[in-house]
């Protein structure tokens, strides 16, 4: 079947729930449907096929995968255990059992959601402003994928094309020359602004340093190793902190408030003096006494500052729990500090335990995943593969008590940048100006079947399956008493029958067949 014929037959089908289907793109022909991307412009975007009016005995059930299938609505209804199930024949199918129970109440979620980046504006801008509307539509529209919580870096990071804090002004303890650049007012400011007014106001947003200005560090430079200069509790250490309140009220005179902070992004890569782009070095004692007797203080005293969720890490899991330990352990920084940030990218390398280690060590402090993204030398059009490896880890990272999901670039461009030193990476959406269009990666929809439905406020509940690497689930109840469970498969060969029970429905399953390589999130009331 050709694309326009597909097209054409999905637009069909999709008639009744009113809604536009992903406009396919074979990357490496459609033989090759693990890689594949939906295709928008300035007149066409794929959106989320609404969930509409379930009766009492449905379940919608959403579905992506690596055949090409892009949160394809169905739906299904509960029926009495005794029925057979409609096994096809010739197939390896392993009927999972799959018990929730909502009685079992654990983490609160905060929510999902990506960066708005110096790279992500400038990609953004480059296109018309219809196609923009579709771009932030799809991500924070009611007809999107409705993106909960948003990241900023204070001043440049690696995504920006050069490098430039707030005030490079050396020696400016009093922060007179403190100013906002062309990238707030032009790349960052309209986009938060716009996701601002999509949800509602219904946006958790973020920021972090990536560095103090160069001339407050020991190198000299916002780039490569170094600390703030001085001594602890010292003049520096003091501006450092008031540079923070005055990011506060300079975003707060352009409409926009933060939720909340992270301390520094990756403090420890400060260690390394030649690294190759914006850090800057506390390890966990020194973010600990700069947390309580410096950051802390000023945020309290500041009206903007002082209800905002300040972060300690921002850093790779395997610093856990050792990190989380001496933060809290000192109970004037554990006051300050609510909840610890983690980076994603040595999970494949640490135990997901070290997040159960430290969620039962401090069961009051939330745990958020601040970044992520497919660090592998940029972008790979429509791979299933690194959007599996996306699933992969926020499903465990659910199932240890982690609180919400924060992807790096909302977008970038084809080669995965703009990126100032070069450090090209992926991201769910890229920007072909070139052709006035955009391509949603699967890593967008596997964000989508975490954040469409799993609301802020949403509580993770028990769940029994017979878990292993390739086949897990998490499940929620909403706070609008909605059921939502999201389970992957990434097998390539066997099917798994779930055979989904919970107590308020006694001799009543719900069967879904999963495919191999497919995402599935089940809704119902
Ligand atoms: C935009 O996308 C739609 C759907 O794929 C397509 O029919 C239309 O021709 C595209 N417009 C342009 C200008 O490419
Ligand atoms: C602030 O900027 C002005 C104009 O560039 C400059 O003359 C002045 O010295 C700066 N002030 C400080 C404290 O650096
Ligand atoms: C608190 O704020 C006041 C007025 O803005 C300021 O004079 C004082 O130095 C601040 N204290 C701290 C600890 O930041
Ligand atoms: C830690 O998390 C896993 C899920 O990955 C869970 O099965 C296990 O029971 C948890 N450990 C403890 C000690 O609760």
């Amino acid at each position: 079947m050709n694309s326009a014929l597909s097209l054409l037959l999905s637009l069909l089908v999709s008639v009744s729930y009113c809604y536009s289907p992903c406009a396919r793109r074979y990357v490496r022909g459609e033989s090759q449907p693990e890689f594949m991307v939906c295709v928008c412009n300035a007149t066409y975007c794929d959106d989320f096929p609404p969930l509409g009016t379930l009766d009492a005995n449905s379940a919608a059930v959403y579905i992506s995968s690596s055949v090409g299938q892009r949160f394809e609505r169905s739906t299904v209804t509960w029926t009495q255990k005794t029925d057979k199930s409609s096994q096809k024949e010739g197939k390896l199918v392993v009927q999972k059992p799959v018990s929730i129970d909502p009685s079992v109440r654990m983490q609160t979620i905060l929510g999902f959601g990506g960066a708005f980046t110096d790279a992500a504006g400038i990609n953004i801008a480059s296109l018309d402003s219809a196609t923009q509307e579709f771009l932030m539509q799809s991500y924070y529209g009611p007809n999107g994928i409705q993106y909960s919580m948003g990241r900023t870096p204070m001043a440049s990071c690696d995504f920006s094309t050069h490098e430039y804090s707030y005030d490079d002004y050396s020696g400016d303890f009093a922060l007179q020359n403190f100013s906002l650049t062309t990238e707030d007012y032009q790349y960052k400011i309209p986009y938060i602004k716009r996701a601002m007014a999509l949800t509602g106001g219904d946006l958790k947003l973020f920021a972090s340093p990536w560095s103090a200005p160069g001339w407050m560090k020991t190198n000299g430079h916002m780039k490569g190793g170094g600390k703030l200069k001085g001594f602890p509790g010292g003049i520096y250490d003091h501006t450092w902190a008031q540079y923070f309140v005055r990011y506060l009220e300079e975003y707060n005179k352009n409409g926009i408030n933060f939720w909340g902070m992270t301390m520094q992004n990756e403090p420890t890569t400060g260690i390394d003096v030649n690294f190759g782009w914006q850090t800057m070095y506390f390890n966990a004692q020194s973010e600990r006494d700069f947390i309580k007797n410096v950051l802390g203080p000023a945020l309290q005293n500041s009206t903007l500052g002082k209800n905002v969720m300040l972060m300690t890490m921002d850093d790779q899991r395997s610093n856990l729990p050792d990190w989380a330990d001496v933060v809290f352990s000192d109970p004037v920084a554990n006051s300050f500090t609510p909840g610890v940030a983690v980076h994603w990218y040595q999970d494949r390398e640490s135990q997901d335990t070290l997040l159960n280690l430290t969620h039962y060590k401090w069961p009051n402090k939330f745990l958020l995943y601040t970044e992520a993204c497919i660090d592998q030398g940029g972008p790979n059009l429509g791979e299933w593969a690194r959007a599996d490896d996306y699933s992969h880890d926020i499903v465990k990272d659910l199932n240890n008590w982690v609180s919400g999901w924060t992807d790096w670039n909302i977008a970038l461009n084809m080669q995965g940048g703009p990126n100032w030193v070069n450090n090209v990476v992926d991201a769910p959406i890229l920007i072909d100006a070139s052709k006035g269009e955009f391509y949603k990666q699967p890593m967008y929809y596997i964000m989508g079947h975490f954040s469409k439905f799993i609301r802020p406020n949403s509580v993770r509940v028990g769940l029994t399956m017979a878990s292993t690497d390739q086949v897990a689930g998490v499940a929620f109840v909403t706070p609008t008493n909605q059921r939502v469970l999201v389970v992957r498969n990434s097998n390539l060969f066997e099917t798994d029958e779930l055979m989904i029970t919970i107590p308020d429905r006694p001799g009543q399953v719900l069967r879904v067949t999963l495919e191999p390589e497919t995402i599935a999130t089940i809704v119902w009331n």
